[in-house]
């Protein structure tokens, strides 16, 4: 069954640097590694090494294009506010962001999709993008745990994402996250 999601079309390209981590961001064998704090209607959950992750916010608007556009090589358009801030509805999507004390490390994004099949939703993991100064800490991984564990709140049935050639590298990675590869992906691109 088909399984669709936004890829990078080039290469990640220079990142910007952020604040130090002092080493890997160590999620415990139960769970994610997170503790959950609710502040507001935003839940925060704290990670080690006074890593952060929670759902985006107007104010992290500008970090997440930037990091978007480091990882599709595309510049926003006009569009990309009112799409994110759909998101951060949570009508039809979600960005979820990893921080520490100097700012924005990385953001993950989904869209929710509703099929007939599940009686209800399914989600892509759509958008995700580490620092480059901060890849190889388990941010990755915090991350797409963040967006599982929310999906699943959320009563989603499944998520799925797709390789291109550009992203084939991270299979791996998806791997040690626990997804698995179902069946093949057609796509037709509208211009
Ligand atoms: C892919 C990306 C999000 C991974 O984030 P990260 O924070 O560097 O990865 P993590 O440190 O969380 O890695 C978690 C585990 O996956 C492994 N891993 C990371 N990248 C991997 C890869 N490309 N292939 C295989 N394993 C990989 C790590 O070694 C680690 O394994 P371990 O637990 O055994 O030590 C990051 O490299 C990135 O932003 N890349 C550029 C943008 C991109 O390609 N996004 C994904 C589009 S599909």
């Amino acid at each position: 069954m088909a399984r669709t999601s936004a890829i990078p079309r080039s290469a990640p390209q220079t990142a910007q640097m952020v604040g130090p981590l002092r080493g890997p961001i160590v999620p415990s064998p139960a769970s994610s590694g997170s503790t959950p704090v609710v502040s507001g209607s935003m839940t925060v959950e704290e990670h080690p090494n006074g890593v952060r992750t929670r759902p985006a916010t107007e104010a992290d608007r500008a970090r997440c294009f930037e990091l978007i556009e480091r990882l599709t090589g595309e510049s926003p358009t006009d569009r990309w506010p009112e799409v994110f801030s759909s998101h951060l509805r949570g009508e039809r999507g979600a960005v979820v962001v990893a921080e520490n004390d100097d700012g924005i490390l990385g953001c993950a994004t989904v869209s929710y999709n509703m099929a007939i099949r599940y009686g209800g939703e399914y989600c892509e993991l759509e958008e995700l993008i580490v620092d480059e100064s901060a890849r190889g800490l388990n941010l990755g991984r915090i991350l797409v745990q963040r967006t599982l564990d929310d999906a699943k709140r959320r009563g989603c049935a499944e998520m799925g994402l797709y390789l291109v050639p550009t992203t084939e590298g991270n299979r791996g990675f998806y791997a040690k996250l626990g997804f698995e590869v179902l069946g093949t992906e057609m796509r037709q691109i509208f211009d």
